[in-house]
């Protein structure tokens, strides 16, 4: 595909056939990952690839918890957290596939100085980021589809301990992937002379 073809042409997908992604496809999107621009060339980026419903179902589960006290935090009852909870974990669940981008935190250095390593740690975070975005235009190149899913952000131990993975990486959220089931809209963008400010 031309360039212009998959900037405009991406979605964010959010129904999948019922068919598993080629192996060698996964490695390709991690590939695009990688070729990120990134802080230092640190590459503090980890790509964590789950291709199990049962193993998906299983970080949801551990998530779930702070997810559901959040919700009876703000004044729910609890049937209607449980319910939520269920669907989250359906939608969740969803794709036959998912990339979970993380920052693993043990590479940053420490500069004992709380503006610099926090610098450092948001230059990791954008990274990933990058790195993410560049698998969500490779899976659209590839005739995928995917959507970025923030819900891993906020329980980033519970993923760890879901998947067993060292404590330091920090889930920055979900790449849900998989074979399209649907064609969605474009989403429209802000005209230009709301989002530029042209100095010269
Ligand atoms: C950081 C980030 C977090 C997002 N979180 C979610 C999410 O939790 N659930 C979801 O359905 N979409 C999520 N999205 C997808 C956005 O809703 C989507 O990119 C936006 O509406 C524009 O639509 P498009 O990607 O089809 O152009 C997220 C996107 C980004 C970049």
């Amino acid at each position: 595909m031309d360039f212009w073809e998959v900037l405009e042409g991406r979605r964010s997908v959010r129904m999948f056939e019922n068919r598993p992604v080629e192996r060698e496809l996964i490695k390709k999107l991690i590939k695009a990952g990688t070729m990120a621009p990134n802080a230092h060339n640190r590459q503090s980026w980890r790509f964590v690839v789950v291709t199990e419903k049962e193993d998906l179902t299983r970080m949801v589960l551990a998530m779930q918890p702070k997810y559901k006290q959040a919700l009876l935090n703000s004044g729910m009852f609890q049937n209607q957290v449980d319910e939520l909870a269920e669907k989250r974990k359906a939608r969740l669940t969803s794709a036959p596939a998912a990339i979970l981008p993380c920052v693993a935190k043990g590479d940053l250095p420490s500069y004992g100085d709380d503006e610099r390593t926090e610098g450092e740690w948001m230059m990791a975070v954008q990274s990933a980021a990058l790195a993410a975005g560049n698998i969500l235009l490779a899976a659209h190149a590839f005739g995928l589809g995917g959507v970025w899913i923030c819900a891993p952000m906020f329980a980033p131990a519970a993923v760890c301990e879901a998947f067993d993975l060292p404590a330091d990486w920090v889930a920055q959220g979900m790449l849900m992937i998989g074979y399209p089931a649907e064609e969605p809209e474009f989403r429209e963008r802000k005209p230009m002379k709301e989002v530029v400010h042209w100095v010269s």
